[in-house]
């Protein structure tokens, strides 16, 4: 009897050795593959590939223009900060150490505000409005208890796998107002890749068809080029790239899928490495697949707009309304419009082989751009966009544009409720930011199926749902005793 206890509680033991080992082995190869990304095993050559990287945004600039940035920078740094220990004016404190503003008074139009990083002033009178860098929020560290005129505004470009806390309604309607890629945002910065249209329409690296096909034809190119380093991203699109490769030959020279080395030139990059070489080999393909990290309506990035730029056709997945922001009708081939990864490469094929309607797709670099949505943006566009920590000279940097139309609504609250007008108030919405939850791509390519419960990207967003949604009950309820924000 106790002989058999004694080997039931071994039997058990070794069961639970047997499980814990399965966990920890799941558990340690779940690091790896998350650190995968982190550290590409091929560091000289992701140098360079890191610039394809979603995080890492790097738009090259002539020479002329780079000297042109650096004495703007120069300006600014003789610039003497204006030292104000009292403000008089509503204060705009960036919560989320993002600016490194110690502290200073800027016109906006007719109006003015005190636009800082220090939370010193968090508690000053004229305090309004916290500001948030959407990849930092973070649910433990917030300005609570929040005082009811207490606005908060959210800036947030980046990718969804960044921070999927802010996926949720419950977390976007804490914000009074928005700066996101979706159009629905108050201060949109769907475009923030795009340098501008001159730049889009710049023939500088076109090939002709007959170019193109003598280098699939003498230099054993493929027709489609994919260069990704960010590997296994929440949008799965290794996953459709591997499918499509059954079907089709596709030139990988990033991390994911690589099977092919880059050009001697192009990967050393200490040597004389330039990022137009880089430009200049996506221009020697037809496609291009332009595949984002996430799906998120309207996030659009640099991956779009380069093959563009230098004549070679996309092949988009990403946004569902990205056509909304095509140069042209026929200028691009989305993912989400074929039945299968078979179907998209019987078409590729068929483009391939012919010419002339190859070239239609490129019309739009001599005919003009045709999709008046784009170009109205374009016209109306207050700012220029971010060129890796630059901007382009005589535009104004979207995230002092964005602190300034912030400003202006606090001063126009502010006017509404001295009028008597009534307390003025606005939130945000799902619409704001709201990206849905990672799936997987079935057989077939289609990106249909929720992953299992081992998936790391969805049960990242579940989990960050969950929090969204105690988050929002603590804020509300004025409870959130956990936060150890220092009032
Ligand atoms: C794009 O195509 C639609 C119909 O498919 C047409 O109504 C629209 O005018 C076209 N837009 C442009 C800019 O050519
Ligand atoms: C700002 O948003 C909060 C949270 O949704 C809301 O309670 C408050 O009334 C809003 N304030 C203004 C002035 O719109
Ligand atoms: C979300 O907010 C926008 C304004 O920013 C508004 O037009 C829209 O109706 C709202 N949507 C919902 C579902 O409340």
């Amino acid at each position: 009897m106790r002989l058999r206890r004694l080997r039931g509680q071994r039997l058990f033991k070794c069961i639970c050795c047997i499980f814990f080992a399965f966990m920890f082995w799941t558990f340690v190869s779940y690091l790896f593959s998350f650190n995968d990304e982190d550290f590409p095993e091929d560091v000289a050559y992701d140098i360079f590939i890191d610039e394809t990287k979603e995080d890492h945004v790097h738009i090259p600039l002539d020479q002329e223009i780079l000297e042109e940035l650096e004495r703007i920078k120069q300006k600014k740094n003789n610039y003497a900060d204006q030292v104000v220990d009292d403000p008089k004016d509503p204060i705009v404190l960036w919560w989320t150490e993002f600016t490194g503003e110690p502290g200073k008074t800027r016109r906006c139009g007719d109006q003015q505000c005190f636009f800082t990083n220090n939370r010193k002033y968090s508690s000053h009178k004229h305090m309004k409005v916290f500001m948030f860098y959407g990849t930092d929020f973070n649910d433990e560290d917030l300005p609570l208890p929040r005082s009811p005129d207490h606005i908060w505004a959210l800036f947030h470009e980046e990718s969804p796998k960044n921070n999927f806390l802010l996926c949720h309604e419950d977390v976007l309607t804490l914000f009074n107002y928005t700066s996101t890629f979706r159009r629905e945002s108050d201060f949109p910065i769907t475009t923030q890749h795009l340098i501008s249209l001159d730049w889009l329409l710049q023939k500088t690296f076109d090939k002709t068809v007959s170019q193109k096909n003598s280098y699939q034809e003498e230099d054993g190119l493929a027709s489609v080029i994919y260069v990704q380093s960010g590997c296994d991203p929440p949008s799965d699109r290794d996953e459709f790239v591997k499918l499509l490769m059954n079907y089709i030959s596709v030139d990988s020279y990033g991390t994911c899928l690589k099977n092919k080395k880059l050009p001697e030139k192009i990967s050393h990059p200490l040597g004389g490495m330039s990022h137009r070489d880089f430009y200049e080999l996506i221009s020697q393909y037809k496609f291009a697949l332009s595949m984002e990290n996430a799906v998120c309506e309207d996030y659009i990035t640099e991956k779009l707009w380069r093959p563009l730029m230098v004549g070679t056709v996309p092949i988009v997945f990403g946004s569902s309304r990205v056509k909304d922001f095509l140069p042209s009708n026929n200028s691009a081939l989305e993912v989400i419009n074929f039945r299968s990864a078979e179907h998209l490469a019987t078409y590729i094929n068929y483009l391939n082989s012919k010419d002339s309607l190859y070239d239609n797709m490129r019309d739009w670099k001599s005919s003009g751009i045709s999709n008046t949505y784009l170009k109205e943006i374009m016209e109306k566009r207050t700012w220029g966009p971010d060129n890796n920590g630059h901007w382009i000279p005589g535009q104004k940097n979207f995230i002092e544009d964005y602190e300034c139309y912030v400003c202006e609504q606090i001063h126009e609250t502010i006017k509404k409720v001295s009028l008597g007008e009534g307390q003025f108030t606005k939130w945000a919405n799902h619409s704001h930011y709201g990206c849905p939850k990672p799936l997987k791509f079935n057989s077939l390519g289609k990106y249909a199926h929720e992953g299992n419960w081992l998936d790391f990207w969805s049960s990242q967003w579940e989990r960050q749902r969950q929090k969204a949604s105690s988050l929002r009950r603590c804020v509300s309820e004025g409870r959130c005793d956990r936060n150890k924000a220092n009032l």
